[in-house]
């Protein structure tokens, strides 16, 4: 199954907003009235489920949906949680990590940030060397997987050092959750965030925390924004069962239930990281038969997004790279690296690994160096 040339001029090989099938796309020509059942309970009430579901096997987990992009959830969550006499410990090696760091000192959160080069994963052991000298640390956050380099970080090892030691534990999966096997109760998450145009390959407009219900119900402090207060936006959904504060995005909404449809019609979870892994595997055996080179380290590359080095020829350009491969129906990414000259080809979305042979084929042909 690919995605035909008629529905879209290219396949998008990117980390999000990423290719849908064809019907997440034609659930959205419908309207919905958000003050009717059919959308509240039909619709939001059933993803916000169907999310818990996913997300863990044990009990006492709930979501709430936000409106905006992922950067928007994760600032929602941050100035949420964290309350005004908290500390947060961030862990960052790539771009997402730096970012939340960022919105900590915006939001004048005392924050200390472990920072690891990009092409290594964070060390756990220095987490609990930070927890043990800094009690005032109460809340810790990562990124599962830095969709800046592709780079898998430890969630589960990390997430035993926070529990042990009795802090709250952040993750921000955005590019991960639905294409990676990962249950929050196993790994001590206490909020997870991630985004409507990723993993489960639905559009954007809107993201979602899942949470441990008793460690959200605690963040009834008085907010620091009105938009952006994931507290009060949980409630309002509890209680107005399925209601949003603000416009909800309706059509993204309907859109990403069918995309939660096709994920279940795929065979859940395990099955869908079973394809992104061949993709990633086809891509990688390819790329280097044709000469390119990973920029991470096998054991911690994840199979969302590879990065690759630069060929080092004074002839390659990436701008005529990219429109070389557009013109043959694939968009790529460019690269986000901080050490090295590199681009991006991400895995995951409605993309097969007939789509990944196919952009191989068109690579080779692209290569005038
Ligand atoms: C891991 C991670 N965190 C945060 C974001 C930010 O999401 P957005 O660009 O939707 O604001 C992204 C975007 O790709 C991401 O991959």
């Amino acid at each position: 199954m690919t995605t035909s040339p008629n529905e879209n001029p290219y396949l998008l090989l990117t980390p999000g907003p990423l290719s849908t099938s064809a019907t997440v796309k034609a659930v959205m020509r419908r309207d919905w009235c958000t003050w009717d059942d059919d959308y509240n309970q039909g619709v939001v009430q059933v993803i916000r489920r169907r999310l818990v579901e996913l997300a863990t096997r044990a009990e006492g987990y709930t979501s709430v949906l936000m409106q905006g992009s992922g950067t928007f959830v994760v600032e929602a969550l941050i100035g949420t949680a964290v309350p005004r006499d908290g500390k947060l410990l961030v862990l960052a090696n790539g771009a997402y990590g730096r970012r939340i760091a960022r919105i900590a000192d915006l939001l004048d959160i005392d924050h200390t940030v472990i920072e690891s080069d990009e092409r290594e994963s964070p060390d756990p052991g220095d987490v609990d060397a930070a927890l043990a000298s800094d009690p005032a640390i109460t809340h810790v956050a990562m990124v599962h997987g830095d969709t800046s380099t592709g780079i898998l970080n430890p969630v589960m090892a990390v997430g035993e050092v926070v529990r042990r030691r009795r802090r709250l534990f952040m993750v921000d999966a955005m590019s991960t959750f639905g294409g990676m096997p990962l249950d929050l109760d196993e790994c001590g998450i206490d909020f997870l965030v991630s985004s409507a145009n990723k993993c489960i390959q639905g559009v954007p407009g809107f993201g979602f925390v899942l949470a441990r219900a008793a460690a959200l119900a605690d963040c009834d402090d008085r907010p620091r924004s009105l938009s952006l207060d994931l507290y009060d936006q949980w409630r309002v959904m509890e209680e107005g069962e399925g209601k949003w504060r603000f416009t909800s995005p309706t059509h993204t909404v309907r859109a990403f239930a069918q995309a939660l449809v096709e994920l279940d019609e795929e065979g859940g979870i395990e099955r869908r990281a079973a394809r992104y892994r061949e993709n990633h595997r086809v891509l990688v055996e390819g790329m280097e038969r044709l000469g390119f080179q990973c920029y991470l380290p096998e054991a911690c590359r994840s199979p969302i997004i590879t990065t690759f080095h630069d060929p080092e020829s004074n002839a390659y350009e990436f701008t005529r790279f990219y429109a070389d491969l557009k013109r043959q129906g694939f968009v790529i990414y460019p690269g986000k690296a901080t050490r090295a000259d590199t681009f991006r080809i991400g895995t995951i979305g409605h993309v097969f690994p007939d789509d990944i042979r196919s952009l191989l084929v068109a690579v080779e042909q692209s290569i005038t160096w």
